[in-house]
C-alpha cells in the first residue's frame, strides 16, 4: 500500500478521492462532524499540490435511488466553510460526465452527488468503476471506515488507476497494526456490548495474541450465568453456551486471561437505584447494568500493568449517569496512562467514541477510531476488500 503523501508531482492531475462522509444529519443539519474533520488534511494536501480533485463518497443507504434527504449538500456547504474553498456538488448523472467536461469547472474540488444513489455502486459494476476511474488520473482511498464494503468506487476503481492511500487511512492502518501485528505487550483488550455472537470472531482473533481480554457489558452476562450465577431479569443472548465454551477453553489453549465482572452494579429497572453486588447476591428481579469496584479495581490494574489497550464497546448502560461508573473508570485510567506516556491506547465503537466524546477525552488516547464495521472485521482479522484493493 502506497501513501499519496509521499507523492510530490501531482500538479495539474486529478484525483479521484473516495471518502466516507457518511456523518449523522437530523433535518439536514450534521450532528457529528467528526468523519469530515478527519479527512480535512488529505484534501488539504491535494489542494497545496494543485490538483483538480474529484470526492466519491456515500451517506446513509439509499438503495441505488436518489433520496433528497441523503445528498451530500449539507457536507459540501460544511467543507467549504472549513476549507474556505468553493466546491461543486455534481448532481448531474455521472454516466454523462466526461474527463474533459471537468475542466470547465472553476472549482478545485468537485463532490459527485451521493454515489450510492447509483445502483451500480452497490453491485460492484465493474463498468461502473471504470467510468469512475477514467474521469481522474490518480485514485486515493481515505475512507477506511467503509473498505470493509466490496462496492464499485472502494475495491474496484483501484483495477484501473494508480491507487493510493490517504492520510486518515495511513493512520487508521499503523493504530491497527500497533493492536494486531506491531504489539508493544502485555496487551489487553476490553470488550464490550450486549451480544457475544457479534464479538466471538474478534476475541477467537485476539485470543492467540493478548494477554488479557476482560470482557464487560451486557455480554458478559452470558459468562457470569455460565459461571453458576443468576443473573436475575439482566440482559443476556440465548443460545451461546457453546460460544461461551469455545471462548474459555480456546483461552486456555493460547495462554491468555479471560476476565470477566467479579461484583456488579444493580437495579429492578433501566432508571432504578444503582445497588452494588456481588455476584451470588444478585435477585430474580434485578436487572445487572454496570460493573461494581472490585471489578473497576481489577480492570485498573490490568490497565495498569499493560503497554497496549484496546477498548471496544462500554462496561455497563452509560446512557443513564447511574451507570456510567465503570466505563468512565475505565477511561480516567487509559487517559491517566496515557498522559505519563506508558500506554498506548485505541478506542473504537460508535457507544465508547461517544462516552469518551462526553467524557471530553477523545485527545486524551492514542488513536479513536470512527470507523464502526471495518473496524471489526479489520480487528476479526478479516481481508478488507478495499484495503487489499490499494495493496
Ligand atoms: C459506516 O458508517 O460504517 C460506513 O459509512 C459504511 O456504511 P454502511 O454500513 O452503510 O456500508
Amino acid at each position: 500500500m502506497q501513501s499519496v503523501s509521499k507523492l510530490t508531482n501531482l500538479q495539474g492531475k486529478k484525483v479521484i478521492l473516495r471518502l466516507d462522509l457518511n456523518v449523522p444529519l437530523n433535518n439536514g443539519e450534521i450532528i457529528d462532524a467528526t468523519r469530515i474533520d478527519k479527512v480535512l488534511p488529505t484534501i488539504e494536501f491535494l489542494l497545496k499540490q494543485n490538483t483538480k480533485i474529484v470526492i466519491l463518497s456515500h451517506i446513509g443507504r439509499p438503495k441505488g435511488k436518489v433520496i433528497k434527504d441523503l445528498s451530500l449538500k449539507p457536507i459540501q456547504e460544511d467543507i467549504e466553510k472549513k476549507l474556505n474553498e468553493k466546491i461543486k456538488l455534481i448532481e448531474k448523472n455521472i454516466y454523462e460526465i466526461k474527463k474533459e467536461m471537468l475542466d470547465n469547472f472553476n472549482e478545485k474540488i468537485l463532490l459527485i452527488e451521493n454515489i450510492r444513489f447509483y445502483p451500480d455502486e452497490e453491485k460492484n459494476d465493474i463498468n461502473f468503476a471504470k467510468h469512475l476511474a477514467s474521469l481522474g488520473n490518480i485514485y486515493v482511498n481515505d475512507a477506511f471506515s467503509c473498505s470493509h464494503r466490496a462496492h464499485a468506487s472502494v475495491s474496484e476503481i483501484p483495477k484501473f488507476l494508480p491507487s493510493f492511500s490517504g492520510l486518515q487511512l495511513d493512520l487508521e492502518i499503523s493504530a491497527l497494526k500497533k493492536i494486531t501485528s506491531n504489539i508493544t505487550k502485555p496487551v489487553s483488550c476490553i470488550i464490550g456490548g450486549s451480544k457475544i455472537s457479534t464479538k466471538i470472531n474478534i476475541i477467537k482473533n485476539l485470543i492467540s495474541k493478548f494477554d488479557n481480554i476482560v470482557i464487560v457489558g451486557a455480554m458478559a452476562n452470558n459468562l457470569i450465568e455460565h459461571n453458576g450465577y443468576n443473573i436475575g431479569k439482566s440482559l443476556k443472548e440465548e443460545n451461546v453456551n457453546s460460544i461461551v465454551n469455545e471462548i474459555l477453553s480456546l483461552s486456555k489453549e493460547k495462554n491468555c486471561n479471560i476476565i470477566f465482572p467479579e461484583d456488579v452494579m444493580v437495579a429492578n429497572d433501566l432508571n432504578g437505584q444503582p445497588k452494588i453486588k456481588e455476584l451470588n447476591h444478585i435477585k430474580i428481579d434485578e436487572m445487572i447494568l454496570d460493573i461494581g469496584p472490585k471489578t473497576v479495581e481489577s480492570i485498573c490494574n490490568i490497565i495498569d500493568n499493560s503497554n497496549t489497550i484496546l477498548w471496544n464497546g462500554p462496561a455497563g448502560y452509560f446512557e443513564n449517569p447511574n451507570f456510567a461508573y465503570g466505563s468512565t473508570a475505565i477511561a480516567k485510567k487509559i487517559v491517566e496512562k496515557n498522559k505519563e506516556n506508558k500506554i498506548y491506547s485505541v478506542v473504537g465503537g460508535g457507544d465508547t467514541v461517544s462516552l469518551i466524546n462526553s467524557l471530553n477525552a477523545l485527545k486524551e488516547f492514542n488513536f479513536v477510531s470512527t470507523a464502526g464495521g471495518a473496524f471489526l472485521e479489520y480487528l476479526e482479522g478479516k481481508e478488507l476488500p478495499g484495503i487489499s484493493a490499494l495493496n
